[in-house]
């Protein structure tokens, strides 16, 4: 049973307050969970509660999402027994009150959610990944490591956010990481040695200006060769353009020019024919509906369109994508929806529907390692954690290291079978 809910401000990756709530059971287990926060946030994420007291942290403290789980949500919960996720979550969605989770606030939420599951895999004796996805959670996912930022993760001038190296062609998860990481070493080598800066971005990815976006991906395709890998076939590439980013007034601001969903959708094909491009995010703005459609029709079939900022991890709105024929796979943040049930109430939905599902970091993350467990909790096959660099998100692939490690011959790679869509 739930005896206690603790919560206090703590710090992320980017040196903002964020949430990390316990929850204590009768049987003296504890669930421990802190909340990630996005930089480029699509509109229609769940709301993350903020002071707004400029005399502290600039603004971003969250002292008051931490009363809310003190005050309201704590009680809300206490004397439940900790592995009624579904009921639990309910209780704190209606201690809320609104349909953002405005009241509280998202971060409130979320913490708790996450750290009764926490709680109560513990008290089962249980690890993570099992206690979520039982018997047959064995799948390890295929990593895309963000290894360029752009974007609103770097000061530079790539306006794509992310460009990420898919080691899909490796046997198992731990040498798909290891593939990566020579790939990422060998990309800081040939940075150096055209002179470019090796500074970092929020994602643990090199941060380089550059003369266009295709540059960036010139530089892994060669970077894939020199580590001694064959681009397609061991490692793929992929890109989160977050094109919500530069979507004004109806027109996508993208390398000097306005350009359109039409010009966009060329652009993309173009890239498809030159590159061994797996796997495109939010190649559309969140709210460019038609564009997606048109976009869908034509390269739906070629590659993986994941909705992010499109869908915001809500069920309701992967609902409306799946029937308009939207996209083809769906990323998976659990703060823009708030609780752990409607992050695998989406995710189910995506799985039923033909749908890839990618779990996810946010470009501002903690130590916290839940999303680990979630990718092979939900078979999903694919997690994006970005760079190998940066603690924050080598703890999410160190998780995913010790899972393996723990399912031993059960474990299953996604590898390719992860990209359904992608031939090459
Ligand atoms: P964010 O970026 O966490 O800043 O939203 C990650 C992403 O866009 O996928
Ligand atoms: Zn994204």
């Amino acid at each position: 049973l739930i005896e206690a809910v603790d919560a206090r401000e703590i710090l992320d990756s980017r040196g903002n307050p964020t949430v990390e709530v316990d929850v204590l059971l009768s049987d003296g287990t504890v669930g421990r969970a802190a909340v990630p926060s996005g930089a480029s946030t699509g509109a229609f994420e769940a709301y993350e509660l903020r002071d707004g007291d400029s005399e502290r942290y600039l603004g971003k403290g969250v002292r008051k999402a931490v009363d809310a789980v003190l005050d309201q949500l704590g009680p809300a919960i206490e004397g439940f027994e900790a592995s009624e996720q579904r009921l639990i979550d309910q209780a704190l969605i209606e201690a809320d009150g609104s349909d953002n989770k405005k009241n509280v606030g998202a971060n409130a939420i979320l913490g708790v959610s996450l750290a009764v599951a926490k709680a109560a895999a513990d008290s089962a004796d249980l690890p993570l990944f099992r206690y979520l996805g039982g018997p047959n959670a064995h799948v390890l996912p295929v990593p895309q490591l963000n290894v360029i930022n752009g974007g609103a993760h770097a000061d530079t001038n790539v306006d794509i956010q992310e460009f990420f190296l898919v080691p899909l062609g490796a046997e198992t998860f731990s040498e798909s990481l290891r593939w990566g990481v020579e790939t990422y070493h060998a990309l800081k080598a040939e940075l150096k040695s055209k002179g470019l800066t090796t500074g970092l971005g929020d994602e643990g990815g090199f941060a380089p200006d550059l003369p266009s976006n295709r540059a960036a991906l010139d530089l892994l395709m060669e970077a894939i060769d020199t580590a001694g890998f064959r681009a397609g076939t061991d490692i793929a590439v992929g890109l989160d353009v977050a094109s919500t980013e530069f979507f004004h007034d109806g027109v996508y601001r993208f390398e000097g020019k306005d350009l359109s969903a039409a010009d966009l959708i060329a652009y993309y094909g173009q890239l498809l024919d030159d590159y061994p491009l797996v796997t495109i995010e939010d190649p559309l703005a969140e709210d460019d509906w038609e564009g997606y459609e048109q976009l869908t029709r034509e390269l739906g079939r070629a590659v993986q369109l994941v909705g992010d900022d499109l869908f915001v991890t809500n069920p309701k709105r992967l609902a409306q994508g799946i029937e308009r024929h939207v996209a083809n796979s769906i990323l998976v943040k659990v703060n823009q929806i708030g609780t752990l049930t409607e992050t695998l109430d989406a995710v189910a939905l995506a799985q039923r529907s033909g749908y890839t599902a990618v779990l996810s970091h946010r470009s501002g993350e903690t130590e916290d390692t839940t999303i680990a467990d979630l990718a092979v909790a939900t078979n999903a096959g694919q997690i994006k954690t970005g760079a190998p660099a940066r603690s924050e998100r080598v703890a999410k692939y160190n998780q995913l290291l010790r899972i393996e490690e723990e399912l031993a011959d059960a474990a299953v790679f996604a590898g390719r079978s992860a990209f359904p869509r992608f031939r090459a």
